[in-house]
């Protein structure tokens, strides 16, 4: 049995991580550490709760006591856990700092101490900055975070590229784009606006609605880095994308069409401070490499994550109460 520690399982990308794992591989073992904040939900992997190959920790990957207690005779570490999103590091980059980059060193000094063979830090196109309306990302783009979220992740990156370059430490770091599908929090683009519409509340569009993001469906995400994990040479960085450049506006319309709701719905509202006007992604390393492609076509990966929204209202309805509502007046001046 191969054991991998995969911390922050119970946000969106984990928790998709989680599953792909155990159910493409019988002989792993997956221990899950997450802190369990307002993005992580137990109900991610309800599904799984008794599966005799996981096992949930509840802790804070900064938690020396825990992380030592557990990374001890992995075989991996694969670090999902983070603050995620932009608007909320532009209201309190604090937390930001502590779990994304004083976590990521926690981690790299256990990792270090028990000499474990591999660590994967699951990072963001986001370090890159911000492109105009031409040109790629490659991994030899110098880093130019542009929001507190980006910079504390570009912190992390640069902590691991020092333990690997100091200490030989074993790691890889991924780098992808946007992504979308199930059991993503409904404060990102894609299902905030899916959930509103499906109450018939309007969508707000920062500023004119023009900004560029590169769409990757999560599954694509997680088979690339089961590949970086398992293949990926050690101190490199591999970028994973979509190939799939849409502006918010035309994800707007697409979401407004397949709902079947009327563009009366959009509001434009006040642009987000300091906000990226495009990222695109050359994953040509990760292709030439390891042979990944990303496989979900965006037309269906949407229609699915909308099916999916469609029927886990019970899902969605837990999420929109209570600590979600106080963050949606404050960023949005309005109650959803
Ligand atoms: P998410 O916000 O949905 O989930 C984050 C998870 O980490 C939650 O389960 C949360 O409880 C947990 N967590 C937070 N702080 C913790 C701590 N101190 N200790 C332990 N657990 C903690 O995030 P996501 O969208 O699934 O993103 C996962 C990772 O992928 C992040 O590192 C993010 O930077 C990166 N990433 C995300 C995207 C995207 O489009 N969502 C794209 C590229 C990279
Ligand atoms: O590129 C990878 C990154 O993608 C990840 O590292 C982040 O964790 C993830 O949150 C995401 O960051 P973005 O800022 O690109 O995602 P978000 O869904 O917040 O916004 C996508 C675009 O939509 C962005 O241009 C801002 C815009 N937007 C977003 C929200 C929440 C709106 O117009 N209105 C909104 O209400």
């Amino acid at each position: 049995m191969t054991r991998v520690l995969v911390t922050g399982g119970c946000g969106f990308i984990g928790s998709n991580f989680v599953r792909y794992l155990l159910q493409s591989d019988p002989e792993v073992q997956v221990i899950n550490l997450d802190k369990l904040t307002y993005a992580g939900n137990l109900a991610n992997l309800a599904d799984l709760a008794d599966h005799p190959r996981y096992r949930f920790v509840r802790g804070d990957i900064t938690d020396r006591e825990i992380v030592r207690s557990i990374v001890p005779g992995v075989d991996a570490v694969i670090n999902f856990a983070a603050e995620s999103h932009v608007d909320r590091s532009i209201h309190d980059s604090s937390p930001f700092i502590r779990t994304n980059v004083l976590g990521t060193q926690t981690l790299l000094d256990a990792v270090r101490e028990f000499q474990i063979p591999r660590f994967v830090q699951i990072s963001t196109d986001e370090v890159y900055g911000s492109l105009g309306p031409t040109g790629y990302f490659t991994e030899e783009t110098p880093l130019a975070p542009n929001s507190p979220y980006s910079a504390s992740k570009a912190a992390a990156d640069l902590l691991v590229r020092s333990y690997h370059h100091t200490f030989g430490l074993p790691a890889v770091i991924t780098r992808c784009s946007n992504n979308y599908g199930p059991y993503q929090f409904p404060e990102k683009l894609i299902p905030l606006f899916i959930t509103n519409l499906l109450n018939d509340q309007p969508v707000p569009v920062y500023g004119t609605g023009a900004n560029v993001r590169d769409w990757i469906h999560v599954l694509d995400h997680c088979r690339a880095i089961d590949l970086v994990w398992r293949r990926g040479r050690v101190g490199e960085v591999y970028n994973i994308g979509g190939e799939c450049e849409r502006t918010n506006l035309q994800i707007t319309h697409a979401l407004l069409e397949a709902l079947g709701k009327p563009t009366s719905l959009i509001r434009f509202v006040k642009d987000r401070p300091g906000h990226d006007l495009r990222y695109a992604i050359d994953c040509t390393k990760i292709k030439n490499e390891l042979g990944w492609r990303p496989q979900v076509p965006f037309d269906e990966g949407l229609r699915e994550t909308i099916r999916w929204y469609q029927q886990n209202l019970d899902w969605v309805a837990a999420i929109r109460n209570g600590e979600y509502l106080r963050y949606y007046e404050k960023q949005y001046g309005v109650l959803v």
